[in-house]
Parts: structure tokens; sequence; C-alpha cells
């Protein structure tokens, strides 16, 4: 049995990675710490609320004596580091609550685990400090360039990848000066239900749901490489199984597609459900492109990202080989479900994205810890 600490659990990736974690091990504690930002909604943890060995805190990870209370208290024995500000184009126009979170809250939480599990020696020879990174630290591939592998030269290009990369070679530090159990995985692009509304897959079905433009940056020939996100979950809960500590794992989908043909296989799929569920444009009778089985007609060119990254690419025979990793979603289930759970969850996506959410369903929670 374990006792977890889920930092950024009522994100995309970290509720993905909870609802896992609390089906596939629910005798195991997990307390879920996050600032609820723009990005976070308690509306993510829904599915787990009411688990009796489920807990919330709302609160930073930039608050020290916070994370300490909470490693203590809930003698905790793992922490899986998901919560960060995440979004590149944020990161262009306000890039300092990205140093703030990635970097200076990387290094709180790392302080914290020092303090309680090798000074105070709490689970000292039993530890697991988890950070959930990204294959943006690698920079960027030309087409015919071997994907990145763990060996790959750090070369960050925007301030978010930037401060992940610092946050890696922190929790690298403390690794080796200080003997902290440290592993990192550095993923790539994850998709699937409860993704933000900004991030391209989500920001294309939404728009065409709501008839808006479908902005591609610049040529939208950029490349990236796209995991099904509960695959993500998996190959996290490997790397905390059998990952050796002190190393990091690249996770990828083995699945590159180029932005302009992620959205016309999105616009293609909308309309065949509008077509094949007549009850879709009563539902929403703003979609009047996907009704007319045209919602490609959305799309629209765009000014380019600065420094945008042309193309990512994960070359997973690490996690292969150690871990026996295999994404189990294909591409194909994996983004009709990711649509379905759209068209279902209007109610969640407009709600997100205007901020409602959060005071009702504060209600539907059991167990929520107080600040220290
Ligand atoms: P997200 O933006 O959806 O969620 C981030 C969560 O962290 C939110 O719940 C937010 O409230 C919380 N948070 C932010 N600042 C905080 C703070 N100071 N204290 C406590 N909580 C705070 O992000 P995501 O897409 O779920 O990404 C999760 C992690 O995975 C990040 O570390 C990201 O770098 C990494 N990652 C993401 C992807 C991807 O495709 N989205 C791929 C690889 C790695
Ligand atoms: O590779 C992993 C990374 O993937 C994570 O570390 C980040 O947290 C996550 O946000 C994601 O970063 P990207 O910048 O790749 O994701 P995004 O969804 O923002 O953009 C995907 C691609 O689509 C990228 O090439 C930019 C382009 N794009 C994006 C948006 C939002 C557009 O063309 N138009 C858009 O409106």
């Amino acid at each position: 049995m374990s006792n977890l600490l889920v930092t950024g659990g009522a994100g995309f990736i970290g509720a993905n990675f909870v609802h896992y974690w609390m089906e596939n091990y629910p005798q195991d504690k997990v307390v879920v710490l996050d600032a609820l930002t723009y990005a976070g909604n308690k509306a993510n943890l829904e599915p787990v609320a009411k688990h009796p060995n489920f807990y919330f805190c709302h609160g930073n990870i930039c608050d020290t004596p916070l994370v300490e209370t909470l490693l203590k208290e809930h003698r905790i024995d793992t922490l899986v580091h998901f919560a960060a500000e995440s979004h590149v184009d944020r990161s262009i126009t306000g890039p300092d609550a990205f140093i703030e979170t990635n970097i200076i809250g990387t290094h709180s939480l790392l302080k914290a685990a020092k303090k309680i599990w090798l000074d105070e020696g709490l689970n000292k020879e039993n530890h697991r400090f988890h950070h959930v990174s990204t294959d943006e630290v690698y920079g960027t591939l030309g087409p015919n360039d071997p994907a990145f592998s763990e060996t790959t030269p750090y070369a960050p290009n925007s301030p978010y990848s930037a401060s992940k990369a610092a946050s890696d070679h922190l929790v690298r530090a403390y690794h080796h000066t200080y003997g902290l159990q440290t592993t990192i995985s550095n993923c790539s692009n994850n998709y699937g239900p409860y993704h933000f509304p900004e991030k391209l897959i989500p920001l294309v079905i939404t728009n065409i749901l709501q008839d808006k433009p479908l902005p591609i940056y610049g040529d939208g020939k950029q490349i990236r490489d796209w995991l099904y996100v509960e695959d993500h979950a998996r190959g996290i809960d490997l790397v905390l199984k059998k990952g050796r500590v002190g190393e990091c794992y690249n996770i990828g989908g083995i699945n590159e597609w180029a932005n302009i043909d992620i959205v016309k296989l999105i616009c293609e799929l909308m309309n065949e459900e509008f077509a094949r569920n007549p009850s879709l444009a009563e539902k929403y009778p703003n979609a009047t492109k996907a009704q007319q089985g045209q919602a490609e007609e959305l799309i629209t060119f765009v000014t380019d990202r600065a420094g945008h990254d042309r193309r990512y690419a994960i070359d997973p025979r690490k996690s292969n080989g150690e871990l026996s990793y295999q994404p189990q979603e294909s591409f194909e289930t994996g983004i009709r479900k990711t649509l379905s759970w759209y068209l279902d969850n209007e109610i969640w996506w407009s709600a997100v994205m205007d901020g409602s959410y959060q005071d009702w369903i504060a209600t539907q929670y059991a167990q929520e810890v107080t600040k220290a």
C-alpha cells in the first residue's frame, strides 16, 4: 500500500492520472495538492471525489511548510509532480509564472521532500519523487533527425521548456547530491478527456462546435508525437514500479502528425458525427459548418508562434526495453473517444473556460484537507 501526494492533480494529465490510480490501486491513499489556477478544476476530480482514500488540498507547491505538513501528516512515500504552468503560448506572453511554479515550485517540493524523507527520516529507505516533464526540453528536430532519446542534449527553446529543463536539472541534482530517490519522465503531447481548450486538439473540437475559426500557426506543418493521456498514466505507473532511481524515461506515442493533418482529421470526424447523429444539430445549433459537413472551412492560417519548434518525436527504446512500456490506445480509437467525450461534456468545457465550475463542484468533496 502506498500514500501518494499528486501535485497538479486537478489539471488535465494529473486528473487523468488520479482516476487511473484510484481505479487500479483503490487501497492507496491519494492526496492532491493543487493551486486551482485557470487550468486546474475540481470538476476534473469529480469521479474520485467521494472515494474514502482521496483527499484534496487547495494550496501552492511554492508553500514549502504546507508541503512538509502534507508529507508528514499523510505519511507520503510517493510524490508525483505534475503541477506546472504548461501552455507554451502563455509562456511567451508572460514567462514569470513559469519561472515561479516550474522552477521555484519544483525546488520547494524537493526541499520539503529532502527535509521530511532524508533529514527527518520518514520513509528514508523507501520513497520516490517522480517528476513529470516534457519532450520539449530537447528542443526541435529536423525532418530526418533521429527522435529524442534520454541522451539527447537539452536545448529548450521557449520560456516554458526552459523552465521545465531547469526543473529537471534540479531533480537530478537532488538525487546526485543528497541521494533523494528520484525519477523523471519526459513525455510527448498528450490528448484526451479534461484537456483544457486552449491546447490544439480540444481548441479545434470546441471551436467547431461554436462555429469559430480554427487557428493554424504558420504553415501548419509542425509535427507532434501524440499520446492518449491514459497511456501516459500507465507509463508513469511503470516508472514508479520498475524504473531505476536517478533515471529519466522518455514516453511517447510513436504517432507523429503534422498539425494541419490533425485538424483536418478532426473536421472530418466531426462532419461524420453530425451526419450520423441528427440530434447533434439540436444540441449544437451554432455548429453550422459541421452540420453542413464542411467543418474544414473554419480552418484559418494565422501568424506563427514565436520560436515555434518544428518537430518533436520520442525514441521509446529505453521505456520499451526496461519497463516493457507500449501505448495501448491507437490514435484512431483515442481521437474518436476524445471527440465523443467533448460532445458529451459541453457543460464541462464551457464552464472551465469561464471558471464557473469551482463553486458548484466544491460541494461534492467529502475530504478536503485544510491549509496548514
Ligand atoms: P495543466 O496546465 O492542465 O495542469 C496544471 C495543473 O497544475 C493545474 O491543475 C494547476 O492548477 C496546477 N498548478 C499550477 N501551478 C501550481 C502551483 N504553483 N501550485 C500547485 N498547483 C499548481 O497541465 P497538464 O497538461 O496536465 O501537464 C501536467 C504536467 O505534465 C506538467 O508538468 C507538464 O509540463 C507535463 N507535460 C504535459 C504534456 C501535455 O501534453 N500536456 C506533455 C508532457 C509533459
Ligand atoms: O510536447 C509536450 C508538450 O505538448 C507539453 O510539454 C506542453 O505542456 C503541451 O502544452 C504541449 O505543447 P505544444 O505547444 O506542442 O501544444 P499545443 O497544443 O499548444 O500546440 C500543438 C501544436 O499546434 C503546436 O505546434 C502549436 C500548434 N497550434 C496550437 C494552437 C493552440 C496551432 O497551430 N494553433 C493553435 O491554436
